[in-house]
């Protein structure tokens, strides 16, 4: 057995997006210690990819009780409503921080510019450089942290598994990717923060971290995860072959533009009212029907009609991206088809971010507070780690004077083991089997197929090897499966789950599932 280096703190943060950063400078300033451990760059997070922006009741017009509304009906049934309640009551609050920590949203001689995504009844949306939202967010947050000598950033440390002993958590071991080591990192309040699992998608808009290791973690600990079915797909999400999938803003479709088949058919007023600010997963079935029906892989986005100055000064990050792959968007159409962009469920937690295993807390993507319910309504995200993020270190603030660490026997022989699995295939095999048969949409048949591949695949040892790669696989096998296995029960179509087999929404099944190891 051998002893591992051990580090103490009153708060540990795994995870350095906007839920992450912005928690870590409230418990800082809340008078704790804090280290922050990251999976590869401080800025590889969701929060720096966000462009359309971060939703809050600012404008004259507009209401927390209008957002709520909102947020509840995009939900579908399924949002915990005292949830949705504290992030548009206090979300308003915590963009204002923002904005005093130095963040630049866009405004004009009126104030901030407002705009509107699908399913809001109001301009509330904040942006910032037009369609670059979280990278400013990401910015202003990295800047305060990296200024702060009692935040510690770790950031290439991959947590292996959550410490846990009679059903609380005191601390993680993670591995050192930089020296190859494994450390023990000891915390009185332990909070996840670790974003989503788009990458368990061949097609997705996450960054390459998001592989679901906060959920898959908290789960093999024992923490009680709730509705994993819900994954929403991103609509237009540029696709080119041989380009990486880069996310083409709802926000384009706020500011008025369509999509059209291939024959130029504007379609989405076929299919739904509110034509292309339908909600997402409206939009996206639409646009899977007229791919089928076209034989093609993908539709367009059309801004043609649209002014061309207006639209080069509102989405410069977008123009740019497409003029690298010869598409002027003042003149093309751009093709696009949906991808796995954002996950609703995750680890259970209360109002204040508690999971159900003592001193182990979650915010942003991986936590599930019933705050979006089936589906979450745009640009709610960033808001929601702001909020919940906030909530957690006014909690657990009490905790911290009678907080006394004591050094721990631990040793690690297990580590040593290695498997012999080619990781990189199995990875590949594991997401284009989840764009398949766990997509947007699903059957019984395929979901059967799908837990197939995972019961194969759970004969793998948990610690049998020492690399992050192979630990991300069997984290992404473990948390895939928890999403098949939801899917699979759910026999109703709600929100971002649809099952071809149970096409209509069922009142029966306005609850939730909640999974335990
Ligand atoms: C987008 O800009 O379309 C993404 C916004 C979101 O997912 O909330």
């Amino acid at each position: 057995t051998r002893e591992l280096p051990q580090v103490d703190d009153e708060y540990l943060i795994l995870g350095s997006g906007i839920a992450g950063l912005y928690t870590a400078l409230a418990a800082s300033a809340a008078g704790g210690s804090v280290t922050v451990i990251t999976k590869l760059d401080m800025m590889d997070t969701g929060t720096e990819k966000a462009q359309g922006g971060i939703a809050a009741a600012l404008g004259d017009s507009d209401s927390p009780a209008l957002h709520r509304e909102d947020t509840l009906v995009a939900g579908a049934g399924l949002c915990d409503t005292e949830a949705v309640a504290a992030l548009v009551s206090e979300g308003p609050d915590r963009v204002r921080e923002l904005i005093e920590m130095g963040a630049h949203f866009d405004s004009d001689s009126h104030g901030l510019c407002l705009t509107r995504e699908g399913a809001h009844s109001k301009r509330r949306i904040l942006h910032a450089s037009g369609d670059a939202t979280g990278a400013e967010i990401q910015r202003v947050l990295t800047l305060q942290v990296r200024a702060n000598d009692k935040i510690r950033v770790l950031e290439n440390h991959y947590v292996a598994d959550l410490l846990v002993n009679e059903n609380t958590c005191y601390g993680v071991l993670a591995l050192d990717r930089t020296s190859g080591t494994f450390k023990v990192f000891r915390a009185r309040v332990v909070i996840l923060a670790t974003g989503g699992l788009g990458r368990l998608y061949e097609h997705n808009t996450n960054p390459e971290v998001a592989t679901g290791d906060g959920i898959g973690i908290a789960f093999r600990a024992g923490a009680e995860v709730m509705d994993m079915e819900f994954i929403q797909f991103h609509p237009t999400v540029l696709y080119l072959p041989g380009a990486p999938r880069f996310l083409i803003s709802e926000a384009v479709r706020g500011e008025g533009a369509y999509l059209r088949n291939s024959q130029g058919h504007r379609f989405m007023p076929d299919y739904h009212d509110l034509a292309e600010l339908a909600p997402r997963d409206v939009v996206v079935r639409a646009i899977l029907k007229e791919m089928a029906a076209t034989g093609l892989n993908q539709v367009y986005l059309d801004v043609t009609h649209l002014d061309p100055e207006v639209i080069r000064a509102r989405f410069p990050n977008i123009t740019r991206t497409c003029a690298q792959y010869n598409l002027d968007i003042t003149v093309d159409r751009i093709p696009i088809s949906p991808a796995a962009h954002y996950m609703m469920g995750g680890v259970k937690t209360n109002l204040v971010g508690e999971t159900s295993i003592r001193g182990l807390y979650a915010c942003g993507e991986c936590s599930c507070p019933g705050v979006h319910g089936a589906n979450r309504l745009a640009s709610n995200s960033l808001l929601d780690g702001l909020v919940f993020g906030g909530r957690i270190v006014n909690e657990t603030r009490k905790f911290l004077k009678d907080y006394r660490p004591r050094r721990l026997e631990f040793g690690c022989d297990w580590l040593l083991k290695q498997d012999k699995i080619d990781y990189a295939a199995l990875r590949r095999e594991l997401q284009v089997l989840m764009g398949q048969k766990v997509g947007p949409v699903r059957s019984n048949r395929g979901l059967m197929e799908a837990l197939e591949f995972f019961d194969y695949w759970s004969r793998l040892q948990r610690h049998s090897e020492e690399t992050a790669e192979g630990m991300e696989v069997k984290n992404m096998l473990q948390v895939g499966e928890l999403v098949a296995e939801a899917a699979l029960a759910r026999r109703e179509s709600r929100g971002g789950h649809y099952r071809v087999d149970y096409p209509e929404c069922n009142q029966r099944w306005q609850k939730h599932i909640i999974f335990r190891r």
